[in-house]
């Protein structure tokens, strides 16, 4: 019998990781892997890293690693190098030193669990780091991706959502988010792993943190104000545990504004973090439609 603990989405929150790391510490586990975007929408990216390193933890790639490296290697499009839009990216990436760099370039895509081959760790889905696998995922996809990986037991997250499905003889365990979970619960978030061969199930933990510290270094690390947009959208984030960004990204593109600070205030006013995004943007089609001329 082993238990494997897998950690997934710390964006750069170092609090929530060291809660789960002193969480783990008092639970008896034999292996602990990260499921990827160990950085991004957070502005601890170089401690994380470093703290993950140093307890020698095996990792995958995120979506959010490539992005960075993107960004730090100045392989983007020229308007991302000015737009208020990218300053947080700007900024994450400024911040990463030369051994992070070279860390996350050396993270895999996938990897399968030093004690059991048939566990294999993804951060999106065996197709893509950036395919969530969530409860819109039909079950075929999901009996196609075990198919792939041969093995029993699929592990994954980039959603921020953890959830568990059970597939014929497989399991697929998204282990939802230590640092920015998106499910309304702002603790950090994880999943432990027990069983062995095709006998597995999954269990999953939620861990408070000084979250009021991590938002207190938003301000004191100039995160927020030089992140601009981006960086205050990531703290309502962190303060509601819910997504922000990518409803206000949708939003301007729908109301044909641009996405600055300027929109903030009126985003907050229809945007309602307790429904769904669908929901949000139906409505947000409909009203644009009403005030549009004819
Ligand atoms: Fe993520």
């Amino acid at each position: 019998m082993h238990r494997i603990a897998i950690i997934a989405d710390i964006h750069a929150n170092l609090f929530a990781l060291e809660a789960v790391i002193d969480d783990l510490e008092r639970r008896d586990v034999d292996e602990v892997m990260v499921a990827g975007d160990l950085v991004g929408r957070g502005p601890q990216g170089n401690a994380v890293i470093h703290r993950i390193q140093e307890l020698g933890w095996s990792s995958v790639r995120g979506n959010h690693e490539d992005y960075l490296l993107s960004f730090y290697h100045g392989d983007i499009p020229d308007s991302w190098r000015h737009d208020e839009q990218w300053a947080a990216s700007r900024w994450m990436a400024d911040e990463l030193d030369a051994a992070a760099v070279t860390y996350i370039e050396s993270l895999p895509f996938s990897r399968r669990s030093k004690l059991d081959s048939t566990v294999e760790v993804f951060h999106g889905s065996p197709n893509s780091h950036s395919e969530g696998i969530g409860h819109w995922t039909p079950q075929s996809r999901l009996r196609e991706f075990l198919d792939t990986i041969d093995g029993s037991v699929l592990v994954c997250a980039h959603t921020h959502r953890p959830l568990t499905f059970k597939i014929d003889a497989g399991l697929v365990v998204n282990v939802g988010s230590v640092g920015l979970p998106f499910n309304g619960d702002w603790r950090a978030q994880y999943a432990i792993l027990q069983g062995h061969r095709d006998q597995w199930e999954a269990s999953f933990h939620r861990i408070p943190y000084p979250r009021q510290q991590f938002l207190d270094l938003y301000q004191s690390s100039g995160f927020l104000s030089q992140g601009a947009i981006t960086a205050k959208l990531l703290h309502y984030e962190v303060r509601h545990a819910r997504p922000f960004l990518v409803p206000f990204l949708k939003w301007v593109e729908l109301t044909d504004r641009t996405p600055r600070s300027e929109h903030l205030a009126d985003f907050i006013e229809v945007y309602d973090p307790a429904e769904s995004m669908a929901t949000f943007l139906e409505k947000t089609r409909r009203t644009s439609q009403r005030s549009s001329p004819s």
